[in-house]
């Protein structure tokens, strides 16, 4: 009997995580069963990536169950909180598509709605309505007048259309330094987001900090705000992200959600790697580098065929008899040096085989004549 009870009860433990909802953690999506629409997929190394190199596509992923939000008897919504660990990396540093969104929606399927900078969740003739029902964090790496953005950089909070409620350039506020420190969404860098709503203060905070840096005790938003109008009682979480004309990767590496409590901590040493940035080739190295080389190159050519061309002025040509009798001779430098370069001035006359200078040897100073043979030109 008691056996029974023991295995009953352990049975029902062991079968309550599968069951609750609104409550997991996904430190790198490997084994994870997320629903996956548009252009988002998962990666082999178990990073979400919302956007690959397709432009003005729609991506979706969201977590596959409903999670119930509201307390059925008063109406109210609970409490929640998020965290993930997200990372833009652009193929133009510096040129973002438009950036991606933390939402939840009443269903995961927007049909009708536009990329670009509608973030997959309206269109230019439901923004705005109240019939959307849909929450979203916006992290916006495009200015967009229209709908009044800040700047090109910025961290917004929507409700049910993208003009945002509340929205701050992304920075973060170190924990006893006074300040915002700004962040560029797309640096490539992973940051993390914790999103929190408390039901009971009616209070939406949104943080953002380096994935280095632990959760700040300073928000980079908070907005007093009843979501309960907004939500239904179940809703559906995830995240949306469109491209638009530069190519963006957007990339989601780890997340936690929770229903009335604190979302579970992030595990940051099991996160996926995120893919290694091509190296841009420097112009130093492309044409600098190069152009150098050749620069030194030509230098030593022109030093060796000119070392060449001094020794060819100086060589000694052996005669046979010099071979059989040994050497007796005068280096023809020594006597270049001797008569000056056969420098006219030193000419003592002329002859039928060629001309005869005065000339003083360098090493013995013994006064010489020398006879400047003319060999006949070929
Ligand atoms: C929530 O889920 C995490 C793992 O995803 C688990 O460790 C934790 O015990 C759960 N919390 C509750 C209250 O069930
Ligand atoms: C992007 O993803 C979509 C859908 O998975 C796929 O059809 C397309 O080929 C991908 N594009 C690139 C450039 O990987
Ligand atoms: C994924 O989740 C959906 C919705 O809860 C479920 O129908 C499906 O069986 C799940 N798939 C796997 C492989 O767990
Ligand atoms: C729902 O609200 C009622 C009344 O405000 C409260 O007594 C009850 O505990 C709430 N239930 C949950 C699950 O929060
Ligand atoms: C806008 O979106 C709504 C809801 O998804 C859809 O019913 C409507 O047809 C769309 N309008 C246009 C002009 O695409
Ligand atoms: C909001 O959407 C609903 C349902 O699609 C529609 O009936 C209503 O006219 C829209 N309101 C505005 C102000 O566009
Ligand atoms: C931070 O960003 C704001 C708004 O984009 C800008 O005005 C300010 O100069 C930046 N501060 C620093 C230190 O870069």
């Amino acid at each position: 009997m008691l056996f029974v009870i023991v295995l009953a009860v352990s049975l029902l433990a062991n079968a309550a995580p599968t069951h609750e909802t609104g409550n997991f953690t996904y430190n790198g999506f490997r084994s994870a069963n997320l629903s996956l629409n548009g252009i988002a997929a998962l990666t082999g190394h178990g990073l979400l990536k919302l956007t690959n190199g397709t432009k003005q596509g729609k991506s979706y992923a969201f977590y596959p169950d409903p999670i119930t939000f509201k307390n059925s008897s008063s109406g109210a919504v609970h409490s929640f909180s998020t965290t993930f660990v997200f990372a833009i990396i652009p193929v133009y540093p510096g040129l973002g598509s438009p950036g991606f969104t933390f939402v939840i929606a009443p269903r995961r399927e927007f049909p009708g709605a536009q990329p670009s900078y509608y973030f997959g969740l309206f269109n230019e003739t439901n923004d705005g309505n109240s019939s959307n029902h849909i929450f979203a964090v916006e992290f916006d790496t495009i200015k967009n007048i229209e709908v009044r953005d800040t700047n090109d950089n910025h961290v917004g909070i929507d409700v049910n259309g993208l003009v945002s409620v509340s929205s701050s350039p992304a920075g973060f506020t170190e924990n006893n330094i006074q300040g915002l420190r700004n962040l560029s969404l797309i640096s490539g860098k992973a940051m993390q987001v914790w999103v929190d709503y408390d039901g009971v203060q009616k209070q939406i905070r949104v943080t953002l900090a380096p994935v280095t840096v632990d959760k700040p005790d300073t928000p980079l938003l908070s907005l007093p705000f009843n979501l309960s109008p907004i939500f239904k009682e179940t809703m559906y979480v995830g995240f949306s992200s469109s491209s638009g004309a530069f190519l963006t990767y957007h990339y989601i590496l780890g997340w936690s959600f929770k229903v009335n409590g604190p979302a579970h901590r992030l595990d940051l040493s099991q996160l996926p790697r995120l893919p290694h940035k091509k190296k841009q080739k420097s112009v130093f190295l492309t044409t600098g580098l190069p152009f150098i080389c050749l620069f030194f190159l030509s230098i030593l050519v022109f030093a060796m065929a000119y070392v060449i061309r001094k020794r060819r002025k100086f060589a000694e040509v052996l005669e046979d008899w010099e071979r059989a009798y040994g050497l007796h001779r005068f280096k023809y430098k020594d006597l270049y040096v001797a008569t000056k370069g056969f420098r006219d001035q030193e000419l003592l006359g002329a002859g039928g085989f060629g001309r005869v200078y005065r000339g003083v040897l360098p090493t013995s100073k013994a006064e010489i004549a020398v006879k400047r043979v003319l060999t006949p030109k070929f």
